[in-house]
């Protein structure tokens, strides 16, 4: 489905008649509608949301509420197809903005994946399994096809437990489309960055040898989030010279000497423990997206808290779920009409499930 342009009556509308109209419209809807937000929401969108959680318990909370027949999810396109997924079908997700993809999610595509596939099959013969395994973070059918070939669906939670299993199910994971989150992974479980080789999709072999490839344990997808690229080991040098004592805490999107010069790395909910379980007084560098760093400093005022990098903007793309998409969506459901649905194909959604439910059994 396409976006449809926002009707002016919406745009012009004051913040404060905004928030009042989908206050309104939520009371109106009553348990019918659930809204779920994501960590790196605005303040304004996380105002309205009934959960909120990063993209491991938004999917497994899924079904959180079973009364509810709308899901209504301010995050971004890839995250409403996983609520699409885990919840029956009777269940209508919808996305305020269609617009709110993920940059990172789009790094890898259907064709790119089973093309490598086949190059790898070719190159490494049948006595060897390469076990897929891919990020959250993907399009539905990317999750299909991992689904469809014995492998996983991972988060920045849980990216060590499915990686293990996947080794345990062969000798190598291609792991797509974060190639950070999978070689800070690999590294987590003992493996030398030696071990793994990064697979371009614009290059012949992904731009590896034959032989380096039989010699890789992972195989990693040239990918990554513009966001997490931003952070430096430089920034983390000056946070540590201007606040001694102070902790450092990183998403596992971040490059691995970002990572390796952290004290902490997380998906943000494990970021957000850290930081709200520390003691009075703790100072925290945090290196994620700074609508989530900027809402932990004004809920944690007794703790010094700041994004690594001072210059950072919002995700572009989680940052076009305006409340204006949301209180349009709300209002539309209110007159009976559904706008913004995501919903998967029932012949996608079939292997896309059997992947995430297999995270969900692998990493409960
Ligand atoms: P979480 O797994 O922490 O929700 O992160 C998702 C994401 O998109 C990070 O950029
Ligand atoms: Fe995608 Fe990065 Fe935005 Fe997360 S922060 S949604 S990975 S672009």
């Amino acid at each position: 489905m396409h976006q449809v342009p926002l009707p002016p009556e919406y745009i012009d509308l004051s913040p404060l008649a905004t928030d009042e109209r989908i206050r309104t419209a939520k009371k109106n809807l009553g348990e019918s509608t659930v809204v779920m937000g994501h960590h790196y929401q605005r303040d304004e969108i996380i105002a309205h949301a009934d959960f909120r959680g990063d993209s491991y318990k938004l999917a497994k909370d899924a079904n959180i509420n079973p009364d509810a027949e709308f899901i209504v999810f301010c995050g971004v396109h890839f995250m409403a197809e996983s609520t699409d997924i885990l919840t029956p079908e009777r269940v209508k997700v919808l996305l305020p903005n269609l617009a709110a993809g993920c940059s990172m999610a789009d790094m890898a595509n259907i064709f790119q994946v089973r093309r490598c596939w086949q190059d790898l099959a070719t190159v490494l013969g049948s006595a060897t399994t390469v076990v897929p395994v891919t990020y959250i973070n993907s399009a539905a059918n990317l999750k299909a096809f991992v689904g469809e070939h014995g492998g996983t669906v991972c988060t920045s939670t849980n990216a060590p437990t499915a990686v293990a299993w996947a080794l345990e199910q062969g000798e190598k994971v291609l792991f797509f489309p974060d190639q950070h989150l999978g070689r800070n992974t690999g590294v987590r479980l003992g493996y030398d960055p030696s071990e793994m080789v990064v697979w371009d999709p614009f290059k012949p072999l992904g731009g590896n040898s034959p032989e380096a490839l039989r010699a890789a344990k992972f195989i990693l997808w040239k990918g990554h989030c513009s966001v997490h690229k931003r952070f430096s080991v430089e920034q983390i040098e000056k946070a540590r010279q201007e606040f001694p004592g102070i902790r450092v805490i990183v998403h596992p999107e971040c490059e691995l000497e970002v990572v390796n010069a952290a004290d902490e790395n997380g998906s943000t909910e494990a970021i957000i423990r850290a930081v709200v379980n520390s003691p009075a007084g703790s100072k925290w560098a945090v290196g994620t997206e700074i609508n989530l760093v900027s809402r932990l400093a004004k809920e944690n005022p007794d703790k010094t808290i700041f994004c690594l990098d001072p210059q950072i903007c919002p995700c572009a793309t989680m940052y076009r779920i305006h409340p204006s998409f949301l209180l349009w969506v709300l209002e539309g459901l209110v007159e009976g009409e559904v706008r913004n649905q995501v919903s998967v194909p029932e012949k996608v959604q079939m292997f896309a499930r059997v992947a995430l439910d297999r995270m969900l059994t692998v990493c409960a």
